[in-house]
């Protein structure tokens, strides 16, 4: 079985709204609306969304019910950390062979990249989608100054949906709680960090942007016009 965690507990803090970011309106329907049809309509088995405490009964109501979300939505609330909010999701997708971990706040995921997602990490247990950078990356110290420029083609920005063996990630996650380790930004460095088990970055696609700062919300509108020009119809 495959489950997708779609993480939705986030504050959006850096978004300066006071409705959080993942029920803002983007393109006529809430921001979290969009990946769960792409995973609704994808070949992942069902979802579990994992929301901000007290939320769950809002998510329920004006979204699965209202934008007929059909892949069964297990809704948990979940933590402070984002790395809380995974744990909470982990444990209440018991049954699942595989996961796909994806951030509500990427709205633009497709089908195509989650079904190619979902075929890698049958494969090579452990993947992650992410794209090469456009820019030069360049190390600095605390002084501001330039350390190192590692090579352009070894730089991916990693993004979601980051896939794993249940058993694996699960795993790692344990001990990274345990640990008490508070510098976990991403689902692939718990499970490097405490598995030490290789992990697949495959090509998504420059679209899969975060909505993070504001100007977010204005690229995603125009990527999604795009979309539906191609499309002929505006939705996923
Ligand atoms: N997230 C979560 N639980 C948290 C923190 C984050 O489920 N405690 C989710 C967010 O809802 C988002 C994803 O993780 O879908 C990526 O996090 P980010 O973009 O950092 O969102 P926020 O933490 O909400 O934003 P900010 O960091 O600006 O406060
Ligand atoms: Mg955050």
């Amino acid at each position: 079985m495959v489950t997708a965690i779609v993480l939705a507990a986030g504050k959006g803090s850096r978004m300066n709204s006071s409705t959080p970011k993942q029920y803002l309106s983007l393109a006529g329907k809430p921001v979290l609306y969009y990946s769960l049809e792409a995973f609704s309509k994808s070949n992942a088995d069902n979802i579990v969304l994992v929301t901000g405490k007290g939320d769950e009964e809002y998510c329920q109501r004006e979204i699965v019910e209202r934008y007929k979300i059909n892949k069964p939505a297990c809704i948990v609330a979940g933590g402070e950390q984002r790395y809380d909010s995974v744990y909470c999701g982990l444990k209440a997708a018991a049954k699942a062979d595989y996961v796909l971990i994806h951030d509500g706040a990427r709205p633009l995921i497709d089908v195509e990249t989650i079904n190619h997602a979902i075929e890698k990490v049958k494969e090579v247990k452990a993947c992650v989608v992410g794209m090469p950078v456009k820019d030069t990356i360049q190390l600095v110290n605390t002084c501001m100054e330039i350390e190192t420029t590692p090579k352009r083609e070894q730089v991916w920005m990693a993004q979601t949906p980051q896939c794993f063996s249940y058993e694996l990630v699960l795993r790692s996650y344990q001990k990274a709680i345990q640990a008490k380790d508070a510098t976990i930004t991403d689902d692939a460095m718990v499970v490097h960090t405490y598995a030490k088990a290789p992990i697949v970055m495959m090509e998504g696609s420059y679209q899969n942007i975060k909505i993070t700062t504001p100007e977010d919300i204005a690229v995603a509108e125009v990527l999604f016009k795009e979309r539906e020009k191609k499309q002929g119809y505006l939705y996923i």
